[in-house]
């Protein structure tokens, strides 16, 4: 998703629009581009880089006007290239566009016009809407950019403006968010409400095929047709006291956000759970208490690392619940055209809240008659729209692309949401459900004492960060920690990693197993203990070395599968490496597990000396291809 910033008013667009760019740069951005109406011209400037560079450019190429658009966005592919950047102007010059987003039938767009006559300068989706509104244009620039939403399929958000109306911005959007910001003699474009924060709290949240016509004096809001849509501007909440874009004493994003868990647990337990004695309250479910104990069955649906949440959440709603789960990777779904049951509920879950894959899997489940819960990080999100009820996990901005501290607000979240059907339910032993309670309301102690015990993760990261690949292994509800530790690894390091279950793991991929790679055992206490030591015990035999957790004053697991009689230099013959964890009900462990598994990911990459925060070909949403 790209970042869009306009400007209409009486001051100089540039300085706004570069500003509100410089918002988002911590998306990693490396194209930006500006444009403004001036003296009946267009006039444009692109650079690649960071704002800094534009603010190069613009000492050189000065560039005035108080109707503006900025644009910053990463380049497709390869090396970036200035031309690429947007706002992009049609062949006659008199229109700019900045797009967002997909264009999905901009080639068969282009080719028509290119039959019309029309040449174009780039393969830019961009210059194809610059061009089809330049089509449409008879003086009226809304009506002309209209017209050529209807002819254009995709999710994007776009804004618009005309040399020859130098009075007026246009911004529409489909899909993607898009908002426009109310001030007094002059408004605003935003795809990020938070890059106007400055400039104004007030906003108007354009709704899927709805476009703005922005004035000095002020905004109109209609349909595609022009029917005037009303809505009540929406007031951008403040920000949290610190700046989330501020490091702190931290090298990396990543380290920080992992360093605030404890705290966005407080935040995300207020209200919902306050004591073991007292229900959970989820008001944000939507559901009354004949709903929940109608509820046959559960899909969960997400991606990456909110996919790996969902199985913890899924877990512990079987167990606890006693709800048939199904987890149905989001990118899968709607291609498998699943059979959604009578009774069904689907839980999507996603930090960004406009993750593609997710909203298309969540519309295929609601168009089948499943109610849609969503488990939500940013507020005012497509999916949050979509949805018949959300939570939100309160996690804060998340600014790492490898996400942390928004995985454990999921899983916490799920696990309130899962004791909570199992109160209303009464499915679960009530002392299991009060000592369950106690325990999550502990988890900002317990995160805290992981934390505080990262060196000696690092110490094991040392050991082991320069072997090329690597097995994390699980089972029960840690089965999906080892997958999001696997994730974690491999996306922040660039080391191969697989997350599996310990027990499947011996159906095959235990024959890649040797001692150049090492393997990420998770062995705390629960029903699935003396599985995973019997495990351990087969995965040292084949020679790789282990790195297992487990609970403080195990005796087992540091020499499960030990051979005191092998060679010195076989690992079969070393006890295990090991990371603590404090003791938790087998239930919460995942919560726990999570953290040195976070602490290792980034401490591996930390030492092959890798980027960690924007890690390559990875985008901290991702929007379709
Ligand atoms: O914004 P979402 O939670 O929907 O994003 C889903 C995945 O793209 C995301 O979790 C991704 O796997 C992260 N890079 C994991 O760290």
């Amino acid at each position: 998703m790209c970042g869009i910033v306009g400007y209409i008013g009486s001051r100089q667009a540039p300085e706004i629009c570069i500003n509100g760019l410089r918002q988002l740069q911590y998306r990693g951005y490396d194209l930006i581009g500006l444009a403004t109406v001036q003296d009946g011209q267009v006039h444009v400037r692109t650079a690649t880089g960071k704002p800094e560079a534009m603010d190069q450019l613009l000492t050189s190429e000065p560039l005035t006007g108080t109707l503006g658009i900025g644009h910053s966005t990463w380049s497709d592919q390869g090396k970036a290239s200035a031309q690429d950047a947007h706002p992009h102007l049609s062949s006659n010059h008199r229109i700019a566009v900045a797009l967002s987003g997909t264009v999905e039938n901009h080639q068969e767009l282009r080719e028509n016009l290119t039959a019309a006559g029309c040449e174009f300068r780039s393969q830019s989706a961009g210059e194809v809407v610059a061009q089809l509104v330049q089509t449409h244009y008879e003086g009226d620039l809304r009506a002309a950019v209209c017209r050529a939403m209807e002819q254009m399929q995709g999710r994007f958000a776009l804004a618009a403006m005309a040399a020859d109306s130098p009075d007026e911005l246009v911004a529409a959007r489909r899909f993607l968010p898009l908002v426009v910001g109310i001030g007094q003699g002059e408004q605003y474009i935003a795809t990020d409400m938070y890059s106007i924060r400055d400039e104004t709290d007030r906003v108007y949240v354009l709704g899927d095929d709805e476009v703005a016509l922005l004035t000095a004096e002020g905004i109109e809001l209609t349909d595609l047709q022009m029917k005037p849509v009303q809505r009540e501007p929406f007031v951008i909440p403040q920000p949290a006291a610190a700046d989330p874009k501020d490091k702190g004493d931290h090298r990396h994003y990543m380290h920080k956000e992992i360093y605030e868990q404890p705290d966005v647990i407080r935040n995300c337990l207020a209200g919902r759970l306050t004591s073991p004695d007292l229900p959970i309250q989820l008001d944000g479910l939507n559901m009354t208490e004949q709903d929940i104990r109608d509820v046959r069955q559960i899909i969960f649906s997400a991606c990456g690392t909110a996919n790996h949440a969902g199985m913890v959440g899924g877990y512990l709603m079987e167990k606890l619940a006693r709800i048939s789960c199904v987890f149905e990777l989001a990118a899968e779904l709607p291609s498998r055209d699943p059979v959604v049951l009578p009774g069904s509920m689907c839980v999507g879950i996603s930090q960004s809240g406009e993750t593609n894959d997710t909203l298309m899997a969540l519309r295929d489940l609601k168009s089948k008659g499943a109610r849609v819960i969503s488990v939500l990080n940013a507020e005012d999100s497509t999916i949050a729209r979509e949805s018949d009820g959300v939570l939100y996990i309160h996690a804060g901005k998340e600014i790492g692309v490898a996400s942390t501290k928004a995985y454990t607000l999921q899983v916490l979240t799920l696990s309130m949401m899962a004791l909570h059907f199992a109160e209303v339910r009464g499915t679960a032993d009530p002392e299991l459900i009060r000592s369950l309670k106690k325990e999550l309301l502990l988890t900002p102690a317990v995160i805290q004492q992981l934390l505080s015990r990262e060196d000696e993760v690092k110490a094991v990261a040392q050991k082991h960060y320069d072997k090329p690949d690597a097995f994390f292994l699980g089972r029960g509800v840690n089965m999906a920690s080892a997958m999001e530790g696997s994730l974690k690894l491999k996306e922040t390091s660039y080391i191969h990693s697989e997350g599996y279950s310990a027990g499947e793991v011996r159906h095959g991929p235990v024959a890649l197993l040797q001692p150049s790679m090492f393997v990420v055992a998770i062995a705390a206490q629960g029903e699935v203990y003396d599985m995973m030591v019997a495990n351990l015990g087969g995965l040292k035999g084949r020679s790789a070395p282990i790195i297992a957790m487990a609970t403080d004053g195990d005796t087992q697991v540091p020499t499960a599968g030990v051979d005191p009689a092998a060679d010195a230099s076989d690992p079969t013959s070393q006890p295990n490496d090991m990371i603590w964890l404090p003791p938790t009900h087998e239930f919460v462990s995942p919560i726990a597990a999570t953290i040195p598994l976070q602490l290792l990911a980034y401490h591996m990459a930390d030492m092959k000396g890798e980027g960690i925060d924007q890690p390559r070909h990875l985008t901290k949403t991702v929007m379709p291809e």
